[in-house]
């Protein structure tokens, strides 16, 4: 699908983002573990969660669906059957790597892939632990899905992290709650936290010290009724184009505020951003709040070591903020080149396409601020943050924008478009 982002100049609103993707995941994988029945509500409509209820269903799980909210039936800790088909993650790094974990425990070999893109991604991060851990896991190359594991009794491990990635600490857990006495993940550079949070909200015993997670294997995982945040990272796409705008007032409602991915917030308001909280909640453990974001003069900024980790999703929309207000530089961010794309490489590619300047390094780039956007035809190389950011990056050009493949923003966000569509003008 091609499609016609024309610039606008004015971002007003009021809207309810769909569920965090990360969350849903975490919460679809450990209600199908738990005894009975889990409703979550507000679960992600994108295609990502899908692929993980589709797993778990191709392996006995009754998964019901009414519209957002969705209802497991979970069957306990060895209540999965042997699927009669290859698992299929679609697009979905987190699918992947953290099922990976539980088929790691299972009594029956499986298989699990995806499309084209997840077919590039990296799992020997994965499969090193689980192998640590007692499992039988190849890969095409070694390396890439389709992966085939054969599941068996798990050793508990104490494991440090080799990189910052939240799905290989939640990969590591998962394969934990099997495993009998108590697995240990280190981290050196803290990574989103939802696994840890949701694993105690099910009922596991775990120990959340910074840096350090120990569970317990073989806990009884009890069902929940659950809602999901709004997504943050799709709320990132709004708050960049109120900033980009000439004038603008919006406000983002229930959106997840998680301190490990909430920095997001912290950059933006370091950089002038004028963001308000309004209100505060919290449901199944995780913070949940209103934003109201507001037209601001906005500096240049810099992000490296554990700043760059906690905002790798958000960098392609502030690489757009930072092209068109007051520059960004970005360094220790060589994991943006094994995302659903080497999102440095599409980035810059786009950057050119709207004669944009980026200098371009192996783990990170520069742009310089206050760069004039041309209008272009864009592409989304099939990679649903670079579709998005690049639909902002349109707003702010001096005409109109084409975004080929621009249907890659349904992995996370089917609704952006629509969405867009109706705070701008
Ligand atoms: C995620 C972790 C991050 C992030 C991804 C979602 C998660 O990946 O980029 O979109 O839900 O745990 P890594 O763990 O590979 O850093």
């Amino acid at each position: 699908m091609q499609k016609t982002v024309s610039p606008a100049r004015h971002v007003s609103g009021s809207i309810r983002l769909p569920g965090d993707k990360s969350i849903s995941h975490r919460y679809g994988m450990l209600a199908s573990l738990a005894e009975g029945e889990s409703t979550l509500e507000n679960y992600s409509t994108g295609q990502d969660c899908h692929s993980t209820l589709g797993c778990f269903s191709a392996m006995g799980i009754p998964v019901h669906k009414d519209g957002t909210t969705i209802r497991v039936s979970g069957q306990g800790l060895d209540g999965l059957r042997a699927p009669t088909q290859d698992l299929d993650a679609g697009n979905s790094g987190s699918t992947i790597r953290m099922i990976s974990g539980i088929l790691a425990a299972q009594p029956f070999t499986s298989r699990i892939g995806g499309d084209e893109s997840l077919s590039k991604r990296p799992m020997g991060r994965i499969m090193k632990p689980l192998a640590k851990m007692g499992a039988r896991v190849t890969a095409r190359d070694a390396q890439y899905p389709p992966l085939e594991i054969t599941g068996g009794p798990l050793q508990p491990i104490d494991f440090t992290l080799p990189v910052a990635s939240a799905q290989v600490k939640s990969c590591v857990l998962f394969g934990g709650l099997y495993a009998s006495g108590v697995t240990t993940v280190r981290e050196g550079i803290r990574t989103r936290d939802h696994s840890e949070i949701a694993l105690r909200q099910f009922g596991a015993e775990i120990s959340i010290k910074p840096g350090v997670v120990a569970l317990t294997g073989r806990p009884t995982l009890a069902a929940q009724k659950l809602t999901i945040p709004g997504d943050l990272s799709s709320a990132a796409f709004f708050l960049v184009a109120a900033l980009l705008a000439d004038d603008a007032d919006l406000v983002l409602q229930g959106v997840g505020l998680n301190p490990t991915r909430a920095a997001l917030l912290d950059f933006l308001v370091s950089l002038g951003a004028p963001i308000k909280v309004l209100d505060l909640n919290h449901n199944g453990g995780e913070p949940i709040g209103d934003l109201r974001v507001t037209k601001g003069r906005m500096q240049g900024g810099l992000l490296e070591g554990a700043m760059t980790a906690a905002l790798i999703d958000e960098i392609p929309v502030l690489a757009v903020l930072g092209a068109a207000r007051g520059g960004l530089e970005v360094r220790d961010a060589s994991e943006l080149r094994v995302k659903e794309t080497d999102r440095i490489a599409t980035l810059a590619e786009n950057f050119a396409r709207m004669g944009v300047e980026i200098e371009v390094r192996p783990d990170g780039f520069r742009v310089e601020g206050g760069q004039r956007f041309r209008p272009a035809t864009l592409d989304s190389f099939h990679d649903h943050r670079i579709a998005m950011a690049f639909a902002i990056a349109a707003l702010a050009a001096d005409g109109d924008c084409q975004i080929d493949r621009a249907e890659a923003a349904s992995v996370s966000f089917p609704e952006f478009y629509q969405f867009l569509g109706e705070i701008t003008r």
